[in-house]
Parts: structure tokens; sequence; C-alpha cells
């Protein structure tokens, strides 16, 4: 990744790389002292050589809490760093997140390592340099931008990641060919399957490819004033539905991209944007793969209407002058951001995802 000002990092991606893990950090940072920051839900997959200096971080957004920084910033502090002294997050997003933003926040900056353990963390949250916790008042509200060093992504890891999480992953990984790779899509629609199962190769192409595209976005754009935006496509529905089901088990935040991500092509196709094939294509696949398309898939959905839920749309942080900014797209492979969206268009797609 080629960011501006020297700031460069990499990002290794492997089968097997955590046997390795000494070697690997040895050789590119020599003589540094490492405080890991450890998902409990990871804990089985430490490498000896990050466990002797570990804090263990609670499994869930409990984490991503002022109070858990508070206990994490005492541990770094208590372990007496200097500039030298890097931090490895080692976890799923939300351990990433805490970790990344202790890091940011520690002796004004220090250096750190993703060693993302979800699918989703290794194609989405541990590039890009985007840390933070939630507050009261929403998700992701206290945050710094601070880029990795490096990020390690071993796949066989995920080998004891619930299927749940995998799909939830998988939805941020077809986001990509959704947003500009249609090439991608079409190697998805013949390898998903793969993916899914665990087949390494299979991963490791989709995540290179994942990162590789997110990466470029970031280089570009990296505190998300134009393309970077093309990112959440399908998230500004996404939120709408995790802030209805109040960010709870219901429904996982890759979950809610994958319904959104329906939407935002339901929407594009009732504007005449794009095709009823593309959008159909698109959201086949995800269905064909056991993702969840439409909000009455949900279990325990609250009964909401779609003007309810065009509210809650209206809360989303990543609103600029009053006015919500949609992700759409002139099909797979062609997202764009405006303004101009038809609100009819949203609400009927909005019914329709609801069955009601
Ligand atoms: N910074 C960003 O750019 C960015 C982007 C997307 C999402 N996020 C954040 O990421 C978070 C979600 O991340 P997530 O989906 O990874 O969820 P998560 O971090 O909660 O992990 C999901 C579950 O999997 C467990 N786990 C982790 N690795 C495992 C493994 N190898 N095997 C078995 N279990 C494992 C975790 O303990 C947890 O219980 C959210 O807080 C979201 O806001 C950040
Ligand atoms: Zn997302």
């Amino acid at each position: 990744v080629a960011l501006d000002g020297g700031r460069d990092y990499e990002i290794v991606i492997g089968a097997g790389l955590l046997a390795d893990a000494q070697k690997i950090l040895a050789e590119r940072f020599p003589g540094r002292k490492l405080l890991t920051l450890c998902d409990a839900g990871a804990q089985t997959h430490l490498p000896a050589v990050l466990k002797k200096d570990a804090l263990i971080l609670e499994e869930g957004e409990n984490t991503k809490t002022l109070a858990a920084l508070e206990r994490t910033l005492a541990w770094i502090l208590d372990h007496k760093p200097d500039r030298k002294t890097m931090i490895v997050a080692f976890g799923g997003g939300v351990a990433g997140d805490h970790a990344g933003f202790a890091a940011a926040i520690c002796l004004r900056g220090l250096d750190y390592i993703q060693i993302p353990t979800t699918l989703l963390a290794q194609v989405d949250s541990s590039v890009g340099g985007k840390t933070g916790i939630n507050a009261a008042q929403g998700k992701n509200l206290i945050g710094a931008f601070h880029q990795p060093r490096l990020v390690l992504i071993d796949t066989d890891v995920l080998s004891t990641l619930a299927g749940r999480q995998m799909r939830a992953g998988y939805a941020e990984i077809v986001k990509y060919s959704f947003i500009g790779d249609r090439g991608f899509f079409d190697w998805l629609s013949a390898n998903g399957q793969k993916v899914l199962a665990g087949d390494a190769g299979a991963l490791a192409h989709a995540i290179a490819t994942s990162c590789a595209a997110k990466a470029a976005v970031v280089a570009e754009d990296e505190r998300e004033t134009g393309r970077r935006a093309l990112l959440n496509f399908g998230h500004t529905f996404a939120h709408a539905l995790e802030a209805a089901c109040h960010y709870d088990r219901r429904l996982l935040h890759g979950e809610a991209v994958a319904i959104g991500m329906a939407l935002a092509f339901d929407v594009s196709r009732r504007m005449a944007l794009c095709s009823a094939a593309d959008a159909g294509a698109a959201i086949d696949h995800m269905q064909a793969l056991g993702l969840k398309v439409h909000i009455r898939a949900i279990g325990d959905f609250p009964p909401l209407t779609a003007d309810d839920l065009i509210g809650l749309m209206g809360s989303d942080k990543k609103i600029s002058d009053g006015r919500l900014t949609f992700i759409l797209c002139r099909g797979i492979g062609s997202a764009f951001a405006t303004q101009d969206v038809a609100m009819d268009a949203v609400r009927e797609a909005l019914i329709s995802s609801l069955g009601a």
C-alpha cells in the first residue's frame, strides 16, 4: 500500500504464515518490543512469540468502549513503552479498531501491526487506517486515522471461524466486485463457494483482490472525501438496519451490508440506472451463497415501516449538508455516489424487502 509521505506498508497474505511469525516480524522490525492486544476469540491462534506480552480483550463490541480502552492504555503504559514499541492488533475488527486506536493515541502514536483473524477484518477493517471505538451517541464516533506498518493475514486462522461470520466477511468481498470489478464478480461466481468453504487458494485470491481494491481507494483518498465513499456501497441501508436491531446479535455488520447492497441494486434498477439482469445476477449470487438479501429474512426484526427505516438512514454520520449520499450503480462493477436519489424508489425497494 503506497500512501503519501512515505507511509507505505506491506500486506502479507498466505496460509500458515503465523507459524513463521517470529521470523516475519524479526526481519521487518528487528529489536522492537511488541505489545499484543489479543481478541479472546482468536487466542488459540496467537503465536508463541506474541504470547509473552499480550493482553486479552473481551469478545464483542464491549471492547470498543472508553472503559475497555482505559484498561488497555493502562496496560500499555505499565509496560513503559517508548517510541520504538509496537502494538500488535490480533483478532477481528473489534480488536483491530480498539488496538489501532490505542496505538494512535499512546505517546501520540505508536507504530502498530494488524494481524486480522476474521474474514471481515482480513478484507476490510485491517486495511485503510480507520481506528476507533463507539460512543453512547453512535458507532465509531471516537477514533483516528492511523495506518498500520504491516498487515499479516494468515488464512489458516479462518478454520475456526463460524460460518455465519464467514458469510458476513464474504459480503465485503463481493462488495469490491460490485463497486468496480466486474471480472472479480465473474471469478467469485465460479469460486465463491470455495472461498466460503475455506479453500486456501481461493481465499488467498479473494483476500488479496479485496485488500488491493481497498488499498487503491484508500491511497487515493485516505480521509474519505471522494472515492473512498464508494466503499460504503450498501452501507447507508446497512447502518439503518443495524440501528433498527440495536447493533445486537440479530444482525452482523456484513449481513446488513449484503441486504443493503441488494437494496442498492434494487434502487438502481428502479431508477433505470442499472439493468434488471445485473441487479438480478448480483442478488442471486449472494443468495446462492447463503447470504440474506431481504430484510424479512432477519430473525426478530422489529416491526418498522419503510419510512421508519428512511428516518434511521438520516442519522448516519456520512451525511453532508443535511443530504443523504447514496452509493448506487450502473451495473455490476460501476458504483457511483450521488445525492440525487428518487426517494420513491428507495421506499419501494424497502417495502419489497420488508415483504410488507
Ligand atoms: N476500521 C474499519 O475500517 C472497519 C471496517 C469494517 C468494520 N469495522 C469494525 O469491525 C468490527 C467487526 O469486525 P468483525 O466482523 O471481525 O467482528 P468481531 O471482531 O466481533 O469478531 C467476530 C467474532 O469472531 C471471533 N473471532 C475472531 N477471530 C476468530 C477466529 N479466527 N476463529 C474463531 N473466532 C474468531 C471474535 O472473538 C468475535 O467473537 C465492527 O466493530 C466494525 O465497526 C471496522
Ligand atoms: Zn462494512
